[in-house]
């Protein structure tokens, strides 16, 4: 069946791009570059052999959104990525950030409620839960009022999609709420790109390692956990992946038991900022540079998912080790590095 993936250069994306294709799909790519370099084209292309549709376009265009759909009426689905993600970002630029994933999000919905069957995956996010009161996190755990305006957009977009399947029944539809993807593809094809500084912890961990940043920060050891420091639930990127071709699946053959449903999506294990630490440190050999430096604003001390519904219901669990998806984001940081 052909899927369109939006953000499909992107970190989450691309790796869904190829975990599609390897399903039998045929993939139709629209991204508008601004956070992914068109070179991921053959990234993916070298992982499975086959080049998806690429078509270079900002969803902020109404205009060009509406002539992309005219163009593929047999598209049997939609995963939309596409999104600015930058928290800290989204708190100087409020508008870029509601205009874009939202306007974008708005365009695709108008589109695909005009057909007579139409499927949809939303990317959405944990951070939808704030700190969560209690943990794991179930998908019945209340919506927090966001941190910020990133957050902000995945939990308003998770409401527009409710409300608009509510009174389009042809439109089925289900957002995951991914933990915190990290690692890259084990062919190290692939993986994840940040532009600039990074603001996550992997990325920032085995760049500090490859001789990018001097020391990676440790943001607070003073939390009420075991050693002090935050509690996340990582999930490999590919594991992450997988879960977007099941739920396509689920909506393509007809086993959704509702036309809007929600799933976690995590590994259900809670690690540490030391743990990951240690594991990169027991995978690669190597001693990080690292210092304990004051908390971040806005950090929750501990996330991580209850995936019960996921495998209950989606049929669906992560399976991957910690140890596995660092080794995974080492490789493809020697990979990118030339090391
Ligand atoms: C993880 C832990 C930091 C960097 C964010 C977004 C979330 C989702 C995933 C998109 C925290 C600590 C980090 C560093 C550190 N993104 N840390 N030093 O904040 O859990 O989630 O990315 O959907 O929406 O909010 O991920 O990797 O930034 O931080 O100590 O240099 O690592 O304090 O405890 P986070 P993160």
């Amino acid at each position: 069946m052909e899927i369109l993936v939006t953000g499909g250069l992107g970190f989450i994306g691309s790796h869904t791009s190829v975990e599609l294709q390897l399903a039998g799909h045929k993939v139709v790519i629209i991204d508008d570059c601004s956070n992914a370099s068109e070179s991921v084209l053959d990234g993916i292309t070298a992982v499975t052999g086959i080049q998806p549709e690429f078509v270079k376009m900002d969803l902020r265009d109404k205009g060009a959104v509406r002539a992309f759909f005219e163009k593929h009426p047999d598209l049997g689905g939609v995963i939309h990525f596409a999104a600015f993600k930058a928290v800290g970002e989204s708190v100087e630029k409020p508008l870029d950030y509601y205009e874009n994933n939202l306007g974008s999000l708005v365009y695709l919905l108008q589109e695909l409620t005009a057909r007579q069957k139409a499927r949809f995956i939303f990317s959405s996010s944990c951070t939808v839960y704030g700190q969560a009161d209690t943990l794991p996190i179930t998908e019945d755990a209340p919506v927090k009022p966001a941190e910020s305006p990133y957050g902000n957009t995945k939990q308003v977009g998770e409401e527009i999609i409710r409300d608009t399947c509510r009174v389009n029944p042809a439109l089925q539809a289900i957002s995951l709420r991914y933990f915190n993807p990290i690692g890259a593809h084990p062919s190290a094809t692939i993986g994840e790109l940040p532009l600039g500084v990074p603001q996550n912890l992997v990325p920032f961990i085995t760049q500090t390692a490859a001789g990018l940043r001097k020391e990676l920060s440790v943001f607070g050891d003073d939390y009420p956990t075991a050693d002090g420091t935050c509690i996340r639930d990582y999930i490999h990127v590919v594991d992450l992946a997988r879960a977007h071709v099941v739920a396509m699946e689920r909506l393509l053959a007809g086993k959704n038991s509702a036309n809007y449903e929600v799933f976690n999506v995590g590994t259900g294990t809670g690690s540490s900022v030391m743990e990951v630490i240690q594991s990169f440190e027991r995978v690669t050999g190597k001693a990080l540079n690292y210092k304990v430096v004051a908390r971040r604003p806005g950090d929750v001390v501990a996330a991580y998912a209850d995936t019960s519904k996921a495998r209950e219901v989606l049929g669906w669990q992560a399976q991957s080790t910690l140890d596995e998806a660092m080794r995974s984001a080492w490789a493809w940081e020697q990979k990118i590095r030339g090391l």
